[in-house]
């Protein structure tokens, strides 16, 4: 369970997060969703106890991140955003430094380690060095890392980030499995797909703010079921619609070209921000 109240930061003039306030319960999977910048790496910093808070307060499994830091860290798990896996050990090693340095005892490590390794199907890798890995390897290793201790909660900052789209199906199989383990999972992303696929519930981060929280679903249905992308003169927009037989009746002007498709989480994001989560938005300016 985590939850979050008015949470600040700032880094020196920097206003990374603007009062952020969320409830996740337990066992549930909560997608964070938000372009480069927005602040979700901050907030997964904030909680796992690397950088401290502006103001505000956290809990994760009712204990106090400040209050309770010990407590608060042994609850979580962190899969960091880049790898740092320590690249001259081998697979086995990285977990058993983990378990270590949680104070556990040998047996219980050596059992854990080698559960986990059959759980992310890399077990005949345990004694390559982390070097020899291909990215999408690296990956699982550093989410079985996360796990050697038993976490209740898991943040995991983009872990696909970078990754082909078969290795990254891979992976949110992966992250399904953990869930249904019972873990509470927090996720960054800033793939849309990622979020429809995996979550139970999904926010909305932008410039420091949440502007939406709700399941994907509720999200798309604000804005209807179909959409029709149009390009016109070289501008793109799009227009929604709530049936197919609605869309139907579209009626495009001479010269333009259109495509029909289904709502997705992008165009929730759009709407609310005038932003897309990955890029600029149709016609819309890069920000200087
Ligand atoms: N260590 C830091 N020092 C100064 N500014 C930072 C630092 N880390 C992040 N920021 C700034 O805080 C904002 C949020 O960054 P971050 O949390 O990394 O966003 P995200 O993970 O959503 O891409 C950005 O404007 C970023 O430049
Ligand atoms: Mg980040």
């Amino acid at each position: 369970m985590i939850k979050i109240r008015n949470l600040t930061k700032y880094y020196k003039n920097i206003h990374a997060l603007k009062g952020i306030c969320l409830h996740v319960p337990e066992g549930e999977l909560f997608a964070y969703l938000g372009p480069n910048g927005a602040g979700k790496t901050t907030t997964i910093r904030i909680l796992t106890g690397l950088t401290q808070l502006s103001s505000g307060d956290a809990w994760l499994n009712g204990f106090h991140i400040h209050q309770h830091t010990l407590d608060a860290k042994r609850q979580c798990g962190l899969v960091p955003q880049s790898v740092n896996l320590d690249q001259e050990l081998t697979v086995y090693e990285n977990l058993d430094v983990h378990g270590r340095l949680f104070h556990m005892p040998s047996e219980k490590r050596k059992e854990k380690i080698h559960e986990l390794l059959t759980y992310i199907d890399m077990e005949d890798r345990k004694d390559t060095p982390a070097r020899q890995l291909s990215g999408g390897m690296k990956r699982r290793v550093m989410i079985a890392r996360s796990l050697v201790h038993s976490p209740k909660v898991l943040f995991l900052d983009e872990p696909t980030v970078g990754l082909d789209a078969g290795i990254r199906r891979r992976i949110w199989a992966l992250i399904k499995k953990i869930q249904q383990n019972g873990t509470t999972i927090f996720l960054t992303t800033h793939y849309i797909e990622e979020a429809e696929f995996l979550a139970d519930r999904v926010a909305f981060l932008d410039e420091g703010k949440i502007v939406a929280n709700d399941t994907p679903q509720k999200l798309m249905a604000r804005l209807g079921e179909w959409a029709i992308d149009r390009i016109a003169d070289n501008e793109m927009n799009t227009v929604y619609f709530e049936t197919r037989e609605a869309a139907g009746t579209y009626s495009p002007e001479q010269h333009e070209s259109f495509t029909l498709r289904r709502v997705n989480l992008e165009d929730a994001f759009l709407s609310l921000t005038g932003k897309k989560v990955s890029g600029k938005a149709p016609g819309q300016k890069e920000k200087s």
